[in-house]
């Protein structure tokens, strides 16, 4: 955890919101509120956690950000620009967007090698800017030994460390992760640990994560929140949030150690 901590920046900048929620209500089915009148700031530069409980609405929220479902009610706000109506293309496009969802992210039937040539073909004109990109991730997800194998054959956290490459690729300036941690084993989650960080004080990515490996992903958060009931219940720095009541009840219970 120290080798992780030292890379912090320890001030954030409270700047201009990049990313706002603004009074979003969320349901799929009458009477049943996903999201009920949810507010939420994301500065440019922050690496947000996002925590809850299975069914809150973290994955949802997440597909509001990237346009695949649209709010009942209320604003997404990029850079200023209402975006709420934007179609999932035009919004990933313009705010450089990227998303490791939940499940899924490849294509079963290509290698890892391929799956990453299939995106990079739409995001990187250059053939040789390209390639370099290519070479570059695999190398920095130790996916050399497997480039030839379909991504079907993969194991978990084989699929999930492609899954994260590939989101890399166009280099994102807002990179929505859900449950990147899942799966994952604890060296490869301190390698991601340490990707997420230098993703945000090299290239100041804005990051928003969810993870119910909540110590791992707290140690590279500035800020969590905690989604429950419809609601955020609590948010504040990692330390603010372990010692927050509400989110012992919600969250973590009375047992869980930062530590
Ligand atoms: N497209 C959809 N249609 C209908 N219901 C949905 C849809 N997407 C999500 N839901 C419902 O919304 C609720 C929130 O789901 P969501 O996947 O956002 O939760 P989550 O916080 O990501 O949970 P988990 O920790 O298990 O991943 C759940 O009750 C889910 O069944
Ligand atoms: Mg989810």
């Amino acid at each position: 955890m120290s080798v992780i901590k030292k890379f912090r920046i320890t001030k954030i900048k409270n700047s201009k919101p990049l990313i706002s929620l603004n009074k979003i209500s969320l349901s799929f089915k009458k009477n049943h509120l996903i999201l009920d009148n949810l507010s939420l700031n994301i500065s440019k530069g922050q690496i947000i956690g996002l925590l809850g409980p299975n069914g809150a609405g973290k994955s949802s929220l997440m597909n509001l950000i990237t346009g695949s479902i649209k709010p009942n009610f209320g604003s997404i706000i990029i850079n200023n620009e209402d975006i709420t109506q934007y179609p999932i293309y035009a919004r990933t496009k313009k705010f450089k967007i990227s998303f490791v969802p939940q499940i899924g992210g490849f294509f079963s039937d290509l290698t890892a090698e391929d799956n990453l040539k299939a995106i990079a073909e739409i995001l990187l004109p250059d053939p040789k800017k390209r390639k370099l990109k290519i070479e570059e991730l695999i190398t920095k997800f130790e996916l050399d030994a497997v480039r030839k194998v379909e991504a079907k054959f993969l194991s978990g956290g084989m699929k999930r460390r492609l899954v994260i490459s590939m989101s890399l690729l166009g280099d994102p300036e807002i990179l929505l992760m859900d449950e990147p941690l899942a799966a994952l084993d604890p060296q490869t989650i301190q390698m991601l640990q340490s990707i997420i960080i230098k993703l945000q004080s090299e290239y100041n990515l804005t990051i928003l994560i969810t993870d119910h490996q909540a110590r791992d992903l707290l140690v590279v958060c500035d800020k969590a929140v905690i989604l429950s009931n419809s609601k955020i219940v609590a948010e504040g720095t990692p330390n603010q949030l372990i010692q927050n009541e509400n989110a012992t009840k919600h969250y973590f219970g009375a047992n869980f150690k930062f530590k």
